[in-house]
């Protein structure tokens, strides 16, 4: 061959890989190819044939060379020259608050620090070294210091470059450690698994151990079959001109050919980035890949540095985590629950797992059917769910991980607490205890009475509960308004403060609301919605007492089941003498009627620090008997935030929002206004 001849060649190869890094940066970077994925292919498959028959043209960072090495006896180790930190977790609005009031008090800045709010990838954090623009190395983050090195798995993934490119190849710095996260979309780790399972293989349990698995691959091939992806974050060192924002460097990597993801928002306020935060929590099913929260980042780089680091995390930085919803752990036992109307509960006792910030150590699972349906056995692996405020359940059971050592758990006959049989009766799915002393219903109904939509008792803790019934210092609701101080101080754990406290709240728990009492009495399918319902409907309990069951039915909102439910419950004699004894022992009904009209009403409070003039409980129900309401909290919604001493970071929030500051003397002002 001669030697233009050779040259040419050698020119087309180049010129080949020029263009293929080219197209892959469109493609990838900027998310608008030039060419169609059939001529990008045609260009690759003549620079493969150019290669073979000139193997010693080839280089390390030729677009054919993503795959080809061989397998690894084990991973390198490989230390990152600066350590690979993780992020301080925060779960609700107040941490973010908590968070930016620090780093303003930190730099002692009176304006409003500027932030970058990035979508939290749920991959697996990998370090790329380039040197003068080639990669020559990956590791895993490992413990932060040191990682395994994964290069020949990197180099798989189509969206990295094998050479630093993109719009800026003049400004390359001689060495870039450039950090992001490897991930798999949502539809192509379904195809995956279906793929695994046709061929038998146990599917992955979720997008980020696929790509966690895929890339601890010791065999480069295998993981060039996995559809990994890659978005860039940050970085360790980086030569030459630096950047003095994190909006700056996300930027320079962009130019570089480092693909970072397009919902990055840029330079806005802690208000702003809660925006951002409610935004993507609502389209975060439709991104097409997993994030777990968002990434708040301090953006000036001299303020970052200002701030510094402990040895595990940021100061500068916070990831804001989604609720996370499912979690898998084991089934360590089941126990059965008696519940305040008798019904038998079953419980799965978990290995205790945090879901959304949460410890998770018991789930239910409803009933005796639910629990067969899903056929879950001690000993299982199972998904569990946890949504708002409503109890944890388990969704299912991992059954491909059994060991055949799983054990059936056979539903007891009797009532675990009482011993009595336990009836299940004809069209219902549960099985109830029938007696109705039994210690576990009577717990579970004063824990019902004393709870927040009911009495609102500060204090009546389950574990209270277990010792007044056991001591018998209480059988019935009406006793819980004969307790006396000395009593309960003589009770585990209670001292005369919390004995003075509970009876203090006792007191305050006395006047209550028509439908507030209502709800107490845990009549059969009637919730809070009903009971007020019902209290508006009818003058006081006599009027209630007296009407008809099909006028309880005409009621718009409730139906045939509950006016039964409570016309039985007003038949039975021993029901009408709770009520009797409870106007006995000083309850006092206030009814709606005297508070309409008030100045208060719909006007909404929420209380902050602790109050002086009166407790929080009192405030609370003083608010609520001049017709207004109060939330846990802060929301553009809010009338009035009312400020005890050390008030927290609800003062920010509102100020934030323009909300009314007031006081307690404000509070008792406003509230006697409205007598
Ligand atoms: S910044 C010092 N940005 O979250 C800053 N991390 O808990 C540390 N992650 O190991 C990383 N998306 O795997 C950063 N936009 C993002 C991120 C992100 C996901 C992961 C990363 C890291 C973990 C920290």
């Amino acid at each position: 061959m001669s030697e233009p001849l050779k040259n040419d060649i050698k020119g087309r190869i180049e010129a080949l890989r020029q263009s293929l890094h080219h197209h892959n940066y469109r493609y990838y970077v900027l998310d608008d190819p030039e060419i169609s994925d059939a001529q990008y292919d045609r260009m690759l498959q003549e620079l493969k044939a150019l290669e073979q028959a000139h193997p010693h043209l080839v280089t390390p960072d030729s677009p054919t060379q993503r795959v080809g090495a061989s397998p690894l006896e084990k991973f390198e180790a490989i230390a990152h020259a600066v350590p690979m930190l993780s992020l301080d977790n925060a779960f609700q609005e107040e941490d973010i608050f908590d968070f930016d009031r620090r780093v303003r008090r930190l730099l002692a800045s009176d304006e409003p620090v500027r932030y970058t709010a990035e979508p939290k990838m749920d991959g697996v954090a990998v370090e790329l070294v380039y040197e003068n623009g080639v990669l020559t190395a990956a590791a895993t983050r490992g413990d932060g210091h040191v990682g395994e090195g994964v290069s020949a798995n990197v180099k798989t993934i189509r969206s990295v470059p094998l050479v630093l490119a993109g719009e800026d190849p003049g400004r390359l710095p001689s060495l870039l450690e450039a950090r992001g996260e490897v991930f798999i979309g949502e539809q192509k780790f379904q195809r995956l698994n279906e793929e695994r399972r046709r061929r038998n293989l146990a599917p992955f349990a979720n997008p980020r151990n696929a790509a966690a698995g895929s890339l601890r691959q010791l065999d480069p091939r295998i993981t060039a079959e996995r559809p990994l992806e890659i978005f860039f974050y940050g970085i360790g060192r980086m030569t030459g001109p630096q950047v003095d924002s994190q909006w700056e460097l996300l930027q320079r990597l962009r130019s570089l050919g480092l693909r970072i993801n397009p919902l990055i928002r840029w330079k806005v306020t802690i208000e702003e980035v809660l925006d951002y935060f409610r935004e993507l929590s609502a389209m975060r099913h439709d991104l097409g890949y997993e994030i777990d929260g968002v990434v708040i980042k301090v953006d000036r780089i001299s303020d970052q540095q200002r701030l510094g680091a402990t040895s595990r995390s940021p100061r500068w930085a916070i990831a804001y985590k989604f609720d996370a919803v499912q979690e898998t752990t084991k089934v360590l036992g089941i126990d059965v629950q008696v519940g305040r109307t008798g019904a038998l509960t079953p419980v799965a006792i978990l290995e205790p797992v945090s879901i959304g910030g949460v410890t998770v150590g018991r789930a239910t699972l409803h009933n005796e059917d639910e629990m067969r349906r899903k056929d879950i056995r001690i000993g299982d692996r199972v998904l569990v769910q946890r949504a708002g405020d409503v109890i944890p359940e388990v969704v299912n059971v991992i059954s491909s991980v059994r060991t055949g050592l799983e054990k059936v758990f056979p539903f007891p006959k009797n009532c675990p607490v009482c011993g009595s049989r336990a009836v299940r009766v004809e069209g219902e799915a549960v099985s109830r205890c029938m007696n109705s002393r039994c210690p576990a219903q009577l717990k579970e109904r004063i824990r019902h009475f004393g709870s927040k939509h009911a009495f609102d008792i500060d204090g009546l803790g389950e574990k209270l509960i277990d010792q007044l019934v056991e001591n018998r210092l209480v059988g019935t609701y009406a006793d819980i308004f004969r307790l006396d101080a000395e009593a309960i101080g003589r009770l585990e754990r209670m001292g005369t403060k919390s004995a003075e406290n509970l009876i203090g709240a006792v007191e305050d728990s006395k006047q209550v609301s028509f439908a507030r009492f209502l709800y107490a009495l845990g009549i059969r399918h009637v919730g809070e919605h009903a009971a007020s319902l019902l209290s508006r409907h009818f003058k006081d309990m006599d009027a209630l007492i007296q009407v008809s069951e099909e006028e309880i039915a005409a009621i718009e909102g409730i139906g045939p089941v509950m006016a039964s439910s409570i016309k039985k419950f007003f038949e039975r004699k021993e029901n009408r003498e709770v009520v009797a004894q409870l106007l006995d022992a000083g309850v006092r009904i206030v009814h709606e009627k005297e508070t309409a009209g008030s100045r208060l009403k719909g006007k909404t409070f929420v209380l902050t620090g602790s109050l002086e003039a009166m407790s929080r409980s009192e405030a609370k129900r003083k608010i609520e008997s001049a017709g207004g309401r109060v939330t846990g909290s802060i929301s553009a919604n809010t009338d009035y935030l009312v400020t005890g001493t050390s008030p927290g970071s609800k003062l920010d929030r509102a100020r934030a929002l323009g909300v009314e500051v007031i006081d307690q003397e404000k509070l008792e002002a406003l509230l006697r206004q409205t007598e």
